[in-house]
């Protein structure tokens, strides 16, 4: 391959690398292989039969924790393989699969048992093989693809949510900072989109994943790469034939995954790098934020406003005006001369409240925090020792040095102080980090000893971690909530995330459905872009498509810049009032539904928004499908993406589908165009599934212990079992570790014309559990009774009321 005409893309020119060519000497270990070449070492460590992690020493040390993405032992899992040696090369096998050491020239392969590819170390046009190439610190590696083949993941990436034919750089940046975009914006093409960074096409954002699926084409099997390097890194998968993976230093640590199953892959991803803590409750409902210079009467205004207007709602935010002056850990006392009387009042009428926390401290001698943190040399430092200063809000700021444990716990002390003054949740910002127009880069860590570069990536992760672990000491049965703007590999242990700074335009209003979906498979789960748009004046139809789907993503939050016209649900009119407060109001019902997905996601990590290439990935069709994607196992969302938009095409993947507005059953693996009036965009559910839902949405999920759950039981076309779940807590502590729940799993079966599901119970209850009763809603059928555990129940009120009080039973009926 050639490589990409310089200036066109920042990505490392690796022409001078030296290449590692030959493989000196081979050992076998406990767990693999020891190799020796170039004055280094190389190690084989199988973690798991399908998972192999390749390290390379520098100065022949290894790095044996490169980053705090991995939270677990990678080698604590027991593995059987065997070691097979030939002339050329030296082979581990395992059950699934078999890597290759080549020993001269050196490559490394990776395949599966039954020989397909799971990775190919590329040659360049002379032949030579590019399995490790290093050059002052950094490195770089090539492998094999074809220009079918498709790549996801990265987590937060613009554009396309497949990656093929695309460049990328993982650093984190402030998108809308023209000094820190200046080097990704420069030298670029009048026209080409990576030029702005107002596209949908700009590269980097704030989040840096290092990890990535190949598939190939046309088998549709996945492998993926997670490397374990927070250093900046280029992923190219511009090239026809070839993908490079390039990190300006650390060690060359990878974990390579066999697959060929997308969700098994992540299951392993996110066993190494965590998994989305269960969230409270109240984080799933909808968020209300905007930036601007409230008064507390203001907020308290806007709290009665919703209720007074029927849109539910549980959280109200306080962007940077709350401050004293941008001093974190402060209020403005004349905007708010009474905040624990206001939040005291807020809580009553259900709300609870967010404040943001950058991480930059006003250099303000006298100022509690910065005299704190000098005190306790908690602060970052340049290589001379002087107190790094950056620029933020409040002018010039210090920077906590979170590398550190003494300013994670210092910083863990503080929020759990802010928020012990009754706030629920904390908002990271400005944490990649930003330091406006002054340059990072002198920016040091641990104590001044580790260069800018190292942590850069890491600085958000080490924000939240060190936020989490001093709630959770403070209030140890609190279920945390934290969003945070930048983040790395492991960010989901920790926080949610939402997509920063996106702009009140249809285009951005697509990112964030592309966006959303690549975070999802990337191990990040609670995600969610402003709504509305933050940058730019929304309009009623925008904010109205915007809220119809935004609504049906993990994270709900309604944000928008200071300067901008309102963006409340009812600034647009009342038509348009009317309309979001339905969509508003479905999300609530489906609460139930929503929070079980969550459940999920902390115990397996799939996504709860997921690209259709998740659950579908052996059809071609959804390679390249973006537009639309399924909410939890069991719901398809297919945004308007338009202005003046009367239908949509919709792709509905295999099984068959229930139009949730018209109840028409339709079949999958087509194509079909769906009218898409203003009171409506495409939605649809999985044949098979039991969707519960609250029969009404709550103004609040606050102290909403209902009575009834309706299950919407969606009757599959053909016959087969399908399962769903319902997981029932007290949504705020973590009780439910111990057994304080109930989790219910429905097994749907249809077979000819009987159906039948059966509820099995997990979990002892909890003291707020006050339902009595499902009601079953049946959707495709129309059953005139049902029987439950043998007993017969007619229909009332457009379905069956079977008492339940957390057991299980068995319904079944005829079609
Ligand atoms: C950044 C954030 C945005 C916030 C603003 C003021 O631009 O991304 O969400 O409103 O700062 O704090």
């Amino acid at each position: 391959m050639t490589d990409p005409p310089k200036g066109e893309s920042p990505v490392l020119q690796t022409d001078h690398y030296i290449r590692f060519e030959r493989v000196d000497s081979v050992e076998e270990t406990p767990r693999g292989l020891l190799a020796g070449l170039h004055r280094e070492q190389l190690r084989v460590d199988l973690v798991a039969d399908d998972v192999v992690r390749v390290k390379i020493s520098r100065g022949g040390v290894f790095d044996e924790s490169p980053t705090f993405a991995v939270c677990t032992d990678p080698l604590s899992r027991p593995v059987e393989f065997r070691v097979e040696r030939d002339e050329d090369r030296v082979r581990v096998i395992t059950s699934s699969m078999v890597v290759s050491l080549w020993l001269d020239p050196f490559r490394l392969d990776v395949h599966r048992t039954d020989g397909t590819p799971v990775v190919e170390t590329a040659a360049d046009e002379q032949g030579r093989y590019w399995a490790y190439a290093t050059l002052n610190d950094s490195f770089t590696l090539r492998r094999r693809c074809r220009q079918e083949d498709a790549v996801f993941g990265l987590g937060e990436k613009s554009g396309r949510h497949n990656r093929k034919g695309r460049d990328f750089t993982l650093w984190n940046t402030d998108v809308l900072n023209e000094h820190e975009t200046a080097e990704f914006t420069a030298g670029k093409e009048p026209g080409d989109p990576r030029g702005d960074r107002t596209s949908v096409d700009f590269d980097p954002f704030y989040v840096s994943i290092p990890f990535f699926y190949h598939q190939s084409y046309p088998a549709g099997t996945m492998a993926a790469s997670f490397v374990d390097n927070g250093y900046r890194g280029s992923y190219e998968f511009s090239a026809k034939d070839e993908y490079r993976i390039s990190f300006a230093g650390g060690q060359y640590t990878e974990y390579i995954f066999a697959g060929p199953d997308m969700p098994a892959i992540l299951g392993d991803y996110t066993w190494l790098t965590g998994r989305t803590a269960p969230p409270p409750l109240w984080a799933l409902g909808y968020h209300q934020c905007r930036w601007f210079d409230y008064s507390q009467e203001a907020v308290e205004a806007i709290g009665k406003r919703h209720r007074d207007n029927d849109i539910p709602c549980d959280a109200l935010w306080l962007d940077i005006e709350y401050m004293d002056g941008y001093r974190v850990f402060t209020w403005n006392k004349e905007r708010f001369p009474d905040a624990p009387g206001m939040l005291a009042r807020l809580s009553d009428d259900g709300y609870r409240v967010i404040t943001i926390i950058d991480p930059g401290v006003k250099f303000d001698p006298g100022y509690e925090v910065f005299d704190q943190g000098l005190e306790r040399d908690v602060f970052c430092k340049t290589e001379g020792g002087d107190t790094y200063i950056g620029q933020v809000w409040p002018g010039n700021t210090a920077f906590p040095d979170f590398v550190t444990e003494e300013a994670r716990a210092w910083w863990g002390e503080l929020n759990a102080a802010h928020v012990q003054s009754g706030l629920a949740g904390i908002w990271n910002d400005m944490n990649e980090p930003a330091t406006g127009a002054i340059r990072a880069n002198a920016m040091r860590f641990g104590n001044g000893k580790y260069s800018h570069e190292r942590y850069h990536n890491q600085y958000a992760l080490l924000m939240a971690m060190g936020t989490t672990e001093g709630l959770l000491k403070a209030m140890p049965e609190q279920r945390t909530f934290i969003l945070s703007r930048a983040g790395f590999a492991g960010i989901q242990r920790y926080a949610a995330n939402w997509m920063g700074d996106n702009f009140s335009r249809w285009d951005h209003l697509w990112l964030g459905v592309a966006m959303g979906s690549g975070f999802g498979i990337s191990g990040q789960a609670f995600v969610g872009a402003d709504i509305g748009g933050f940058a730019g004046n929304s309009n009623a139809e925008l904010f109205l498509r915007w809220m119809q789907y935004g609504t049906l993503t993990p994270f709900c939050r309604n944000h928008s810049e200071i300067g901008n016209v309102d963006q409340y649900a009812w600034a647009f009119g009342d038509a348009v009032q009317d309309i979001v407060r339905e969509a508003v109001k479905l999300r609530y019902r489906l609460l139930p539904y929503i929070y079980s997905a969550f459940i999920r996601a902390s115990e397996t990590g799939e996504p709860v928004q997921r690209p259709l290439v998740f659950d579908h990935q052996y059809d071609a069709t959804v390679r390249d499908l973006d537009d639309q994607y399924l909410f939890g196992t069991d719901l398809l969302v297919a945004p308007v993406l338009e202005p003046g938009a009367t239908s949509r095409q919709v792709y509905l993947p295999a099984g068959d589908w229930h139009d949730w507005h018209t109840g028409e059953v339709l079949r999958g693996s087509r194509f079909l165009v769906a009218p898409t009036p203003m009171d409506r965009i495409p939605l649809y559910a999985r044949g098979g599934a039991v969707i519960p839902m609250w029969a009404q949405a709550p103004a609040t999920t606050k102290e909403h212990h209902p009575e009834v759950v309706e299950l919407h039981v969606f009757v599959p076309l053909a016959d087969g079992t399908h399962t769903s779940r319902l997981v029932e807590d007290d949504g705020l502590t973590f009780a439910a570790r111990e057994g304080a729940c109930y989790d219910t799993t429905f097994n749907l079966i249809r077979s000819g014309g009987a159906v039948t599901v059966d509820a099995s119970v997990e979990g002892r209850g909890y003291p707020e559990f006050a339902r009595q009763a499902f009601h079953l809603v049946v959707h495709g059928a129309s059953p005139s009774a049902v029987t439950v555990d043998g007993a017969e129940v007619v229909a009332t009120e457009g379905g069956f009321r079977i008492p339940n009080a957390g057991n299980g039973f068995r319904a079944s009926f005829e079609v």
